[in-house]
């Protein structure tokens, strides 16, 4: 029996209780390009609630946790699971590799963290298998190789693209619950693996790569091994969720990428291939429109940006980088630096409006601390005109130019600082020009990545 770490207990998780939160479920979304520090702000707000829920992407997201000095970081797991009381349930809407998430349940279990009933895995999410991974990377290597390196989407390469896109075309899909059928994957598996071969070969081929053909009977065998090493999460999550909330019970819904990177509403195609937004919720969950009371944008005090496509406020210079060191900006899930610019409010205060946020968490801002000016961005400049609209296109937010206010920067550090009057008033001053330009309260201000360092005003 796994000794759960008496987490519960440190000093810090109380610290939320002024943040309004509203009544009933309630949503926690990224808006920007991702790794905002959703899940820093899951795993506080976590504690008020009994189940919580991710509805979409898959082993692509990297949310980090830190208690103390210790740091987890979750994948495919919802991060309410060092919380031992709590369901955490990995919708229909992910898509699940099963290799990452059984080394990530081991990792946890390793680390005394008990992952047991308390994960509930739906029957309905779809597999990622290795074609997919194969795929994934082909498909960047051809694009890289046909038409340049800036036209690459630079996906994690986790297999995430591939694996929706046979969601969509039906036949060639596995969900979790198939797993369990090993008759029936057999069959399927052979079908499937017959196609992607040729592809795959054809690709390969063209990118002047090797292929060695996939061998649907040992997929099958591994997959089945696996559907077996899990089978004690799997169930019916849509149906849990709706017994679950109708005997009363409140869910925290866990969004994973951001909302730039949503299919329909990010800077497609520089995309993932989910509905990251709060909107993919009802979809990947398998609840109505009418389920989330509030919902908590999270922003980082700048912007950054993993992969491809355009950023309007990239810095290529020496600020760009103090940023990235300071603010650690290299990949939980691929260990990329980030690309990093100045804030860009006209792209928050389009987030904000497509998923109804209530109350933002405005996270790292002892980032910014130590610099003589701070800029925000707060218009685009486009063919000779003046838009404070996101566009629609990525070739258009390519062509644009940011307009930027400058604000006084603020020298003293502020990781100590537990309540808003204690911060320099430079940093008060730029807390409220995005209230101010995005029209939504900031509840929540972070300033470490411990769960004690926070500010509720
Ligand atoms: P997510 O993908 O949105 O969950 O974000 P990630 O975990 O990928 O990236 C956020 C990073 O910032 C993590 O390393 C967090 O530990 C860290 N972090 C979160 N909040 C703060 C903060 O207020 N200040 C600092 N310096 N780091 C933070
Ligand atoms: P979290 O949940 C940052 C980006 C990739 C790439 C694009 C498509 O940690 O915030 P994919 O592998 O999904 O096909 O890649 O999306 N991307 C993320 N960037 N944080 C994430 O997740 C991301 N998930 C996907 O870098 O540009
Ligand atoms: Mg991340």
């Amino acid at each position: 029996m796994a000794k759960q770490p008496d987490i519960q207990t440190l000093p810090g998780t109380e610290l939320f209780e002024g943040f309004d939160l509203g009544t009933g479920h309630c949503a926690v979304v990224g808006l920007q390009w991702g790794d905002e520090g959703k899940g820093k702000i899951v795993d506080l707000f976590a504690r008020k609630y009994d189940l919580i829920v991710r509805y979409n992407g898959g082993a692509n997201a990297g949310h980090s946790v830190q208690v103390g000095a210790d740091r987890y970081a979750l994948h495919l797991i919802p991060s309410g699971i060092l919380y031992p009381d709590k369901f955490n349930v990995i919708g229909n809407g992910v898509v699940i590799d099963p290799v990452v998430l059984i080394k990530e349940i081991e990792g946890l279990r390793q680390r005394s963290v008990e992952v047991a009933a308390n994960l509930r895995i739906s029957n309905r999410a779809h597999v990622v298998l290795p074609y997919h991974h194969l795929q994934d990377q082909l498909y960047e290597s051809a694009l890289s190789i046909l038409r340049g390196d800036g036209e690459k989407i630079g996906t994690t390469g986790r297999g995430i693209g591939p694996c929706y896109a046979d969601k969509a075309l039906r036949s060639t899909a596995i969900r979790v619950g198939e797993l369990a059928d090993a008759d029936q994957l057999a069959s399927k598996l052979q079908l499937i693996v017959t196609i992607k071969n040729a592809q795959l070969a054809a690709l390969a081929q063209q990118c002047g790569q090797d292929f060695e053909p996939f061998d649907a009977d040992q997929l099958c065998e591994q997959y089945t091994q696996h559907g077996r090493t899990l089978s004690q999460h799997v169930c019916d999550t849509t149906r849990l969720l709706h017994e679950s909330m109708d005997a009363g019970k409140q869910v925290l819904f866990e969004g994973a990428n951001a909302t730039l990177l949503d299919v329909d509403h990010g800077t497609y195609p520089f995309v993932t291939s989910s509905n990251c937004s709060t909107l993919g919720i009802y979809a990947g969950a398998g609840v109505p429109g009418s389920t989330v009371g509030a919902t908590v944008g999270v922003m980082k005090a700048y912007s950054t940006r993993v992969g491809g496509g355009p950023m309007p406020t990239e810095l290529h210079d020496t600020v760009g980088q103090r940023i990235r060191d300071v603010g650690r900006e290299y990949g939980t899930t691929t260990g990329r630096p980030r690309r990093c610019g100045w804030l860009d409010l006209v792209a928050v205060r389009y987030t904000a409006k497509l998923n109804g946020v209530n109350n933002i968490c405005l996270m790292l801002l002892d980032v910014l601390a130590g610099h003589e000016i701070l800029k925000v961005c707060v218009g685009y400049r486009y063919a000779g005109g003046e838009v404070d609209a996101f566009p629609a296109d990525a070739g258009t937010l390519e062509a644009v130019e940011p307009i930027y206010e400058e604000m006084a920067g603020f020298d003293q550090e502020v990781t100590e600082c537990r309540e808003f009057d204690q911060l320099p008033p430079q940093a008060r001053a730029y807390v409220e020009k995005i209230e101010q330009h995005v029209g939504v309260p900031v509840g929540m201000i972070s300033v470490g990545p411990r769960r004690d360092q926070v500010i509720v005003r």
